[in-house]
């Protein structure tokens, strides 16, 4: 049994929305809507992590979306919100998708291609996007003085959802030690485990910015023209 989990727990402050991210409005529903629609054709369950006093409402703009999902409170990091969710799969559950409310246009096809690469001898799998930008290291403290310039062909920038063994993240995530991680495969890293990337796409962008909102909206907007859909 597959379970997404979708973390939506975080403040959204580099968004400066007025309401946590999750809840943001993207074409006339919250981010995390569009998110746990994206994964729930690929998984056999869905559960939500939301900051703690969202939970009725998540649960509400869900329902109002036909969307059948768990809700959980997560907490102060995305690793506590991901180890909430963790908790709150149903049983049976034997890989997880934990996906960022913040891509709301992951499409099926790259969720289904990324679910599918967790095969043999490999213990977690994300989608991931060559860097395309010429990359320096910094020093902050001296007026960001250039260090030197980083090799970039190597670097690629990761996405979600990233797809594991339930067994192994959670084995992973009793690891973390006070690490602070930004994502969950940092965690396998750590741990030693054997970590791939596949393809991702460049439309399943994070919105972490009020213009990253635009692009999003205007990708939508596109997507539904083109498949003759109408707006909400
Ligand atoms: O903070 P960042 O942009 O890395 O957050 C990535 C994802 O993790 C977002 O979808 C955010 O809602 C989620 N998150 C969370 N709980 C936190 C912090 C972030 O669920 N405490």
């Amino acid at each position: 049994m597959i379970t997404g989990i979708v973390v939506a727990a975080g403040s959204g402050e580099r968004l400066a929305a007025g309401v946590p991210k999750g809840f943001v409005v993207l074409a006339g529903e919250p981010l995390l809507v569009h998110a746990a629609r994206a994964l729930a054709p690929s998984c056999d369950a869905v559960v939500v992590v939301v900051g703690e006093g969202q939970v009725a409402a998540a649960g509400g703009v869900l329902a109002d979306a036909g969307l059948e999902a768990f809700v959980c409170a997560g907490g102060a990091t995305r690793a506590d919100s991901v180890a909430a969710g963790l908790a709150a799969c149903p049983s049976g559950t034997e890989v997880v998708a934990v996906h960022d409310a913040a891509r709301p246009l992951a499409g099926e096809r790259l969720i289904r291609r990324t679910v599918a690469a967790l095969q043999a001898p490999w213990d977690a799998v994300a989608p991931g996007l060559q860097v395309v930008d010429t990359l320096k290291l910094v020093d902050p403290a001296r007026e960001g003085r250039v260090v030197r310039t980083v090799d970039r062909r190597s670097l690629w920038a990761v996405q979600t959802p990233q797809v594991f063994a339930s067994a192994t993240l959670e084995r992973a995530h009793a690891g973390l030690g006070g690490h602070a991680v930004t994502d969950d495969l940092e965690l396998v890293e750590r741990a030693g485990g054997r970590v791939r990337l596949v393809a991702g796409e460049r439309r399943n962008l994070k919105v972490t910015f009020s213009e990253d909102l635009a692009i999003a909206a205007a990708l939508l907007a596109a997507g539904r023209a083109a498949s003759g859909r109408v707006e909400p």
